[in-house]
């Protein structure tokens, strides 16, 4: 059976041509299908996904969900706008689930990822179904591999910002936290403060990523 890929962007930005961090992906899936060509490949913009696909937790998911798991409600005692909201949920907890391989693109804003990605996230922590966590027991339940693509106006992966970072760092935890296999973030960094060098430096990450592609395509190729 052909292998899924869901590619997961999280930048108001829909033209790639003007997102470092989509250039970087886009040329990390290219390589993939290139070692795996079956690969189908779906994508979903985070900041344009809308409320169908990707629903915020407000008060009647809340209530939704605690009265399903914790307080004995059956889904027809839910109103139909409390329905509604739990349907979309786990259809976007059960897309997800459904991928082998997932690239994130995000820029790293104000130290963490833009809040769309903390949106989605929550979206996909389901009690049983992604992962088990008891006094006495944690354990994810997916498996598959992800790749974080991020792209970053500063530097931090040395000097005094390296443990501000925040946006692959709650990404990784996620990811792990799930089951998830999370490959090492590949970055373009100071792209803004060293504007001249930042051609060459997104050139060099999309070099890596490719790499990196065809590495995990040829160690998962025939799996
Ligand atoms: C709202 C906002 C907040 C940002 N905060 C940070 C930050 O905390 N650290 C940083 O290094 N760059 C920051 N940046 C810069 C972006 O990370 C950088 O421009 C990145 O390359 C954008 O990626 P893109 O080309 O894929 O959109 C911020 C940009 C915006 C728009």
């Amino acid at each position: 059976m052909a292998k899924k890929l869901l590619y997961v962007v999280c930048n108001p930005k829909q033209d790639s041509n003007a997102s470092r961090s989509q250039q970087i992906a886009e040329a990390y899936i290219d390589a993939f299908k290139e070692v795996q060509p079956d690969l189908i490949v779906d994508k979903i913009n985070l900041f344009h996904a809308g409320e169908d696909l990707v629903p915020e937790i407000d008060e009647d998911l809340i209530f939704a969900r605690a009265g399903l798991s914790f307080r004995g409600l059956k889904f027809e005692d839910l109103s139909p706008e409390q329905q509604r909201k739990y349907k979309n949920h786990v259809a976007c907890c059960d897309h997800f689930i459904d991928h082998d391989f997932y690239v994130f693109a995000s820029p790293i804003w104000n130290l963490g990822s833009p809040h769309y990605m903390k949106k989605y996230i929550d979206n996909l922590f389901a009690n049983g179904k992604t992962f088990i966590a008891k006094p006495d027991e944690r354990r994810g339940l997916l498996t598959g591999h992800v790749q974080h693509i991020q792209t970053r106006g500063g530097t931090y992966s040395t000097g005094p910002l390296v443990e501000f970072e925040s946006g692959d760092r709650y990404l990784k935890i996620a990811m792990e936290f799930m089951g998830l296999t999370y490959q090492p973030v590949i970055y373009a960094e100071g792209l803004d403060h060293n504007p001249r060098q930042a051609p060459e430096i997104v050139a060099a990450a999309k070099e890596q990523a490719r790499k990196a592609a065809i590495e995990l395509a040829t160690s998962t190729k025939g799996e």
